[in-house]
């Protein structure tokens, strides 16, 4: 439950109400509103927890990368997902030549059980996978109903540096040019179906948002507040100085309003957020190549040689640094 404390009207006025009166004004200033937004936390995602609270999706993957999703009792095998202490690795198959004919590079997607609707997600990095053909994504959507049910991409779903954080949805939903954020916004409407499923997305500032330079800075931060009004995303490098102490330390509440101005904020002056977006799942998938990261321009314009599956194919400790390590999840409501 989202709680919103109006803080600077109830300092005065608290002081001359007594017992019962006082709870009732208190709890009625706890309804919802557009003041600030204190959360408490909800879901605490870390090393084992992963293996209960979210589900390994052994499917084909629906952006055609030469990965091969497998199931938990597969991965753990493989050690291509470790969990233990407060580390989750989720990784590619490092070892395996594959033949050209034969099945893809195995991989791992998973998805958390529960769906969130208002809610903020905190997603503590300390390495996201990098290398040629290599596709990360940490997203939240409603594949059930996807694209009207909405998807907000947090990190990683266009695999470029900076990284950008993107909306995607049904029709009738736009960004105003001008807000209040850091990043830059590229296009500004969010249907599906127009700009050939671009969406709506926001770059971040800085290159650390992102791949190697992320890695090389120990990761970082990257955080989503969804409202029924407006969708913001912050990104906070590991040793920026603005990160927020209860983000570092995953405190057990939050309060987004001391954040600071986010990186990228999505209002919903004209697309109705509340309608464009329903009970979303947390996913966390690694594929390669696939409908954007295997053009030939995009693999080859990295500075990657040849075809991206015969690279995937061909060169397996190419991936060893495809992994995930993820410190913690943290859901608060
Ligand atoms: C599995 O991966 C973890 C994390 O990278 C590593 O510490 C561990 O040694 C690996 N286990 C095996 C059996 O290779
Ligand atoms: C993850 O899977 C979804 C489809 O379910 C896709 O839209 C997204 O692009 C994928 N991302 C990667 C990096 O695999």
């Amino acid at each position: 439950m989202r709680r919103d404390h109006p803080v600077r009207l109830m300092v005065s006025r608290r002081r001359s109400m007594v017992g019962a009166t006082k709870a009732a004004f208190v709890l009625a200033t706890l309804a919802p509103s557009a003041l600030a937004a204190t959360y408490s936390l909800s879901d605490n995602h870390v090393g084992t927890n992963f293996l209960s609270t979210f589900t390994h999706q052994a499917i084909a993957d629906p952006t055609r990368g030469r990965v091969n999703y497998v199931d938990q009792a597969t991965a753990l095998a493989q050690n291509l997902t470790f969990a233990s202490g407060n580390t989750l690795i989720l990784r590619a198959d490092s070892k395996t030549t594959l033949s050209s004919s034969g099945p893809s590079r195995n991989s791992v997607r998973i998805r958390s059980v529960k769906t969130y609707t208002t809610h903020v997600s905190v997603f503590d990095i300390r390495h996201m996978p990098q290398g040629c053909g290599t596709w990360p994504a940490a997203w939240e959507t409603d594949e059930a109903s996807w694209p009207n049910g909405g998807e907000v991409d947090i990190v990683g779903v266009n695999d470029q540096t900076p990284n950008a954080m993107t909306l995607h949805t049904g029709a009738n939903c736009n960004m105003p040019a001008s807000r209040t954020q850091t990043g830059t916004a590229t296009l500004n409407n969010c249907d599906v179906n127009a700009n050939g499923n671009s969406g709506c997305g926001v770059q971040a500032p800085t290159p650390d948002s992102y791949g190697p330079a992320f890695n090389n800075a120990g990761g970082g931060f990257y955080a989503m507040e969804r409202t029924s009004t407006f969708i913001k995303v912050w990104f906070w490098g590991r040793n920026a100085g603005n990160v927020p102490a209860e983000v570092r330390s995953g405190g057990n509440s939050i309060n987004t309003d001391t954040w600071g101005t986010p990186t990228a904020f999505f209002p919903n002056t004209q697309c109705d957020i509340a309608s464009h977006f329903d009970a979303h799942n947390i996913i966390i998938n690694l594929t390669f190549c696939g409908d954007w990261a295997g053009q030939a321009g995009i693999f080859n314009g990295a500075g990657c040689p040849g075809a991206c599956t015969d690279y995937v194919n061909n060169n397996p400790s190419a991936f060893t640094d495809a992994f995930w390590d993820i410190a913690a999840l943290r859901v608060y409501t």
